[in-house]
């Protein structure tokens, strides 16, 4: 039975209907990064950041998971591999794909994050900065999301998984956005393998043992099929 530890990015969301980030040239439904993905920005204007994050949890909830999500499903059922995904992704598709051992690094449109206590809660549709906690009514919520200069959460557990794993894979992301970027050379520092599936070189291609490259939809079944027929 090998560990497996498998990073996700946008891009295998893409192929949902869910834009990743560096198609629209750094820019999100016309956003700037800074305005929508920061604490700054949201502190500047969150009716802003409020409805650009109820846009992408509309669009999330409209999207189904592909083949991508389904045959990491597969994997991780069919029980041969301990399997552990780590997803920058904010989207629900991993879950409703059946995945079940699960790391959203970045945070999820699912959630609500009270900036005043701390308390978590299943975010609506539509949030609004009125809106006050459910605990201690105060109107400080934000989407429960890690923006630009926060830090991820569970870091320890993902890097001790890495540590202990016997596979690295990366799927659908660019290799842009530190911690997640440098995944892969804590990995080769320990002597794992790892393996790239994107659909085109990312910014650490040359770091990957193997890299394979097209479209999640397709390479992603293709990489299981192997890993269950061994
Ligand atoms: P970083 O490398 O993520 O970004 C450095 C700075 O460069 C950012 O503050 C931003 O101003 C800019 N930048 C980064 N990526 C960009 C991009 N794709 N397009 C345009 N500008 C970009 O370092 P950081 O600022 O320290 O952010 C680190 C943390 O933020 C990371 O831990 C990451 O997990 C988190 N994050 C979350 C999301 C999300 O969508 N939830 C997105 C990005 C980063
Ligand atoms: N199949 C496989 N890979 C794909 C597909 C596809 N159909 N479409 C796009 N890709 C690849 C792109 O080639 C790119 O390398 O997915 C990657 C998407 O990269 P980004 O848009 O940078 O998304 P990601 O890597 O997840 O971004 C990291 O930065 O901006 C933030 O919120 C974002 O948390 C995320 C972080």
């Amino acid at each position: 039975m090998a560990r497996i530890v498998i990073l996700t990015g946008a891009g295998v969301s893409a192929e949902s209907g869910i834009r990743t980030f560096r198609a629209s040239d750094g820019l999100w439904e016309e956003h700037r990064i800074e305005d929508v993905a920061t604490p700054e920005g949201f502190a500047r204007d969150p009716a802003l950041v409020h409805r650009f994050y109820n846009q992408r949890r509309a669009a999330a909830a409209a999207a189904l998971p592909n083949a991508a999500h389904l045959a990491l499903a597969r994997l991780e059922a069919a029980g041969a591999h301990q399997l552990l995904v780590v997803t920058q992704n904010v989207d629900d598709l991993h879950e409703r794909a059946g995945t079940q051992n699960l790391i959203h690094m970045h945070g999820t449109l699912a959630g609500a994050l009270c900036a005043a206590c701390g308390h978590r809660w299943p975010a609506p549709a539509e949030m609004a900065p009125q809106d006050s906690c459910p605990r201690c009514l105060h109107p400080a919520t934000r989407p429960d999301i890690v923006w630009f200069g926060e830090m991820p959460y569970r870091m320890e557990e993902i890097w001790a998984a890495l540590r202990a794993a016997d596979l690295f894979v990366s799927i659908g992301t660019s290799g842009n956005v530190y911690p997640a970027a440098g995944f892969v050379a804590d990995a080769r520092h320990g002597g794992v393998a790892t393996l790239e599936l994107n659909l085109e070189p990312s910014q650490g291609t040359r770091f990957f043992d193997e890299a394979r490259h097209g479209p999640a939809t397709q390479v992603v079944p293709a990489w299981v099929d192997e890993m269950l027929c061994t």
